[in-house]
């Protein structure tokens, strides 16, 4: 097995101690390249997740009332302890998570960069003065920190999607429990770690682990807790909708960061090599298991065969295996649920008519790794145009005109990314305006970035992450009607 990182840690993170479940069980965290087990971690439940929130409300006092430079201050430190330990952190996400090493490494970054982009806009959480409807009286608008927060992340970003909540709810003011994926807690144990380090105190950040049993107590105990003011949620949009209903209850705040099936259009004016790196990115990075994947790939009639035949001489230079292995570009699927995904939709497919160029088998290395996989004449009797593929599987159609191509594009409850290549002006306002997504990427197959505003639309989500907006989310409003301002006498 490859060696470990010093700052493995394999106990739940609750009020700055690392602890075990009560019940002293334990979850296998598995390499998925391989099945063996690299550590164990607790399966904690209700009572562990109650303890946790009660640790975050004991110090959310002290945690809100510091000024936004002394959490920017602990926030920036955190960052660059993140930085200092980027390739173990990395190491240690492709062990868990599977994506090659170089991808890691720059999921690390991109993890790092939430904390010292909501370390500043931390400081500029800037309230209002509205003119007053009153001659003795001004109105004051303050934003504030909601108070104790959840967080439940995913295993396909196990490092990011924890920042992406953690960094701008604590810049905020607020004091989190974490729930992460049952596949990929170690990154998220390792950023608590590092926040330790960082100076972050007991309590403002604490991770409850727990397996595929557990994670309904532990979602409940978040829920049904009066103290927990809101829940940031990446996950299915089945589970979200979930989350939405049962948080009605007591309308604890939610945001979600739900399913996608973004489109990808090729139109005929388009850079076609552009399109190509464009596709490659977008179809392939973390072995096509990302949210903003190209589920649907759309390209014009007259350069549709030679795409085709491009996309497939680089599909077939992607080198499969290990992610800790050099030139390793796809990993293995998370788990065996994500292969049958795959190979069920890849049938599906097929036995429906669409044809198969490349791939559209397991792969020889074993285990959940698949094939690079492109396909055309897909259609929309298809279960892989309605479904999030999760693998590296490019579905290809063909389209007519740009009329043809936004209806398709359009046609799902989905609304989390698009994307299009074209050179023609016009074009790019029209499309970019007619498309039903949160996030549009015009001529580039990768928008992620911790200055801009990540979300979708329709089924697939509410609130965004990431950006100045992002901070928002994790405040509310408080206007301050401020009255006896009476003329001196
Ligand atoms: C996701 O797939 O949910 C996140 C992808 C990203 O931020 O790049």
């Amino acid at each position: 097995m490859a060696q470990l990182p010093e700052f493995l840690k394999s106990e739940g993170y609750v009020g700055g101690q690392w602890v075990a479940a009560n019940s002293g069980n334990r979850l296998d965290v598995l390499d998925p390249a391989t099945g063996e087990t690299l550590v164990t971690v607790p399966r904690m439940g209700a009572v562990e997740t109650t303890e946790a929130i009660a640790k975050a409300q004991a110090a959310f006092e002290g945690w809100s009332r510091r000024t936004a430079v002394d959490r920017a201050t602990v926030l920036q430190a955190w960052a660059a302890a993140m930085r200092a330990n980027a390739e173990d952190l990395a190491r240690l996400l492709t062990l868990e998570q599977g994506k090659p090493l170089s991808e890691s490494r720059v999921e690390i970054e991109y993890a790092a960069s939430f904390f010292s982009w909501f370390a500043e806009e931390g400081r500029r959480l800037y309230g209002d003065i509205i003119p007053s409807h009153r001659t003795d009286a001004r109105i004051l608008v303050t934003r504030n920190a909601l108070g104790v927060v959840g967080g439940i992340t995913p295993w396909n970003f196990p490092s990011a999607m924890v920042t992406r909540k953690a960094a701008p709810a604590l810049a905020a003011g607020n004091c989190m429990v974490l729930k992460p994926a049952e596949a990929t807690p170690l990154s998220a144990l390792a950023i608590a770690a590092l926040g330790e380090q960082a100076g972050v105190p007991a309590g403002v950040f604490n991770v409850v682990t727990g397996g595929r049993e557990e994670a309904p107590q532990i979602g409940k105990a978040l829920i049904d807790s009066p103290l927990v003011r809101k829940i940031g949620f990446t996950g299915s949009t089945a589970v979200g909708k979930q989350l939405m209903r049962d948080c009605a209850g007591d309308l604890t705040k939610v945001s979600l960061e739900l399913g996608g099936n973004a489109a990808f259009i090729v139109f005929d004016d388009a850079d076609i090599e552009a399109a190509l790196d464009g596709a490659q990115i977008c179809k392939f990075r973390n072995a096509g298991q990302t949210c903003i994947a190209a589920n649907r790939i759309f390209v014009q009639e007259s350069i549709h065969d030679k795409f085709v035949e491009a996309l497939c001489a680089r599909a077939q230079d992607i080198e499969v295996g290990h992610g800790l292995e050099q030139n390793v570009s796809q990993g293995p699927l998370i788990d065996t649920r994500g292969l049958e995904k795959v190979e069920r939709l890849v049938a599906d497919a097929t036995e429906k008519g669409a044809t198969l160029h490349l791939g559209g088998q397991c792969h020889a290395a074993g285990g959940t790794y698949y094939q690079p996989t492109v396909m055309t004449g897909v259609t929309p009797a298809m279960d892989i145009s309605h479904e999030e593929v999760f693998g590296p599987v490019a579905a290809i159609t063909s389209f007519r005109d740009e009329q043809d191509a936004i209806e398709m594009a359009n046609d799902t409850p989905y609304g989390l990314a698009g994307y299009f290549y074209s050179r023609d002006v016009g074009r790019i306002f029209r499309v970019a305006d007619a498309l039903k997504t949160g996030i549009v990427g015009v001529n580039t197959g990768l928008i992620s970035t911790e200055v801009a505003p990540f979300g979708g639309v329709k089924e697939s989500g509410i609130g965004r992450e990431g950006s100045k907006y992002g901070i928002e989310d994790w405040t509310e409003l408080k206007y301050i009607c401020l009255a006896g301002l009476e003329a001196a006498s």
